[in-house]
């Protein structure tokens, strides 16, 4: 239903045959619930994706960031240093564990934070910061763990929109002392709704493993010595998961075939400094979770451009707001760049099986709207 009220989507989950396989050998099992072969296989998967020891699954991303947060012993009386322009959950975990989010202005050409702008936040209460790889360019995170260590404070990647982004050939998610993804289902890989928190440390694993349970203690039933949550994901999604998963190489390709061809069609529009097209640092792999935009020179507002690509049948997103301007986390500091990115940015759409002339048409209405 939703995808028919434009001739091209935002996004558009992709399955073959395999997710209908083994969402069918699931319900076959009887393993319905948050016990099964499946959680087990997807979450082996992950963790080898990401090069990291472990991976937890748990029921959506906001919920890995919070579990993350208190795995990590963040609590009140804390601050965390989250990016001014991100999806409101980064935040929103932060809230959720008690602590306040310390907002920090992005970097221009990607949108996601520095070690540099970071390093003026940091205080005597900064427990941890949540780096987010900003709709699939990664932030540099070699220079932010070199921080956060000569600092003792902890890191938790937020790549909920960059699965499989790159720093210097080395993959997002194995950096922070845990990482969290997202698999809604506009992301990278789906499971519908759904979560994970990897790591490379036994410790922060079993604790999550224990609060995603209620916190039930593993060696005695219905004994709970800690406050816990259930944040488990489903047999039934994991199995959708691990049929993603064979297919996340073919993801990560199409989305980096479509923002080359969105490239190579708008290109014009760039040379005329009318628009901004996104940026890849050469240290980084973009993995392109949306191709943006920023409209720079023109006499048409995004507001303008917008409409008139949903007159013709596309749809397209604003970018989020700046944090500071919302109520739960208003701040009356300046965030210029965050700023202007939310004010001038739009994103296209972008799924794996996306066909070429869906990207030419959706340029030739770009031009017409802007030149
Ligand atoms: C940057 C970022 N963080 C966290 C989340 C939260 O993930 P979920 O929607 O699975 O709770 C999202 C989801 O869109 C996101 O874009």
């Amino acid at each position: 239903m939703w995808n028919l009220i434009f001739m091209i989507p935002m996004a558009k989950p992709y399955f073959d045959e395999k997710e209908t396989l083994y969402v069918q050998e699931a319900v076959k099992s009887t393993w319905v619930s948050s016990k099964g072969s499946f959680l087990d296989t997807f979450s082996k998967k992950f963790a080898a994706f990401c090069n990291v020891k472990y991976a937890s699954t748990i029921s959506n991303g906001t919920a890995a960031l919070h579990l993350a947060l208190l795995a990590l012993g963040v609590g009140h009386s804390h601050e965390v240093i989250v990016p001014d322009f991100t999806f409101a959950a980064t935040a929103n975990a932060v809230l959720h564990a008690n602590a306040k989010p310390v907002l920090v202005d992005v970097e221009r050409e990607t949108g996601c934070i520095t070690a540099d702008a970071i390093s003026k936040k940091i205080t005597k209460r900064t427990k941890a910061i949540i780096p987010v790889h900003l709709y699939g360019h990664p932030c540099k995170m070699d220079e932010i763990m070199e921080l956060a260590n000569r600092h003792d404070i902890s890191v938790v990647e937020d790549a909920a929109e960059s699965h499989g982004a790159e720093v210097n050939k080395r993959r997002v998610g194995s950096f922070g002392h845990i990482s969290c993804f997202s698999f809604y289902g506009n992301k990278i890989i789906t499971t519908g709704e759904g979560g994970m928190c990897v790591t490379d440390d036994n410790e922060l694993y079993a604790k999550m493993e224990l609060l995603k349970n209620h916190g039930m203690t593993a060696s005695r039933r219905y004994w709970h010595d800690v406050l816990g949550y259930n944040y488990r994901m489903t047999n039934l999604q994991a199995a959708v998961g691990v049929a993603q998963m064979e297919k996340i190489d073919f993801f990560i390709n199409e989305r980096i075939r479509i923002a080359k061809s969105y490239v190579y069609h708008l290109s014009d529009l760039k040379k005329q400094s009318i628009i901004e097209l996104p940026a890849c640092k050469p240290w980084a792999k973009n993995v392109y979770w949306m191709f943006n935009i920023l409209i720079k020179n023109s006499k048409v507002s995004k507001q303008e451009l917008m409409k008139s690509l949903v007159d013709s049948g596309i749809e397209s997103r604003p970018f989020f707001y700046p944090l500071h301007r919302m109520p739960p986390y208003h701040s009356n500091e300046k965030f210029p760049v965050s700023d202007y990115i939310s004010d001038h940015g739009i994103s296209l759409p972008s799924y794996a099986g996306m066909e070429e002339k869906d990207i030419d048409y959706i340029c030739d209405c770009i031009k017409k709207a802007l030149s």
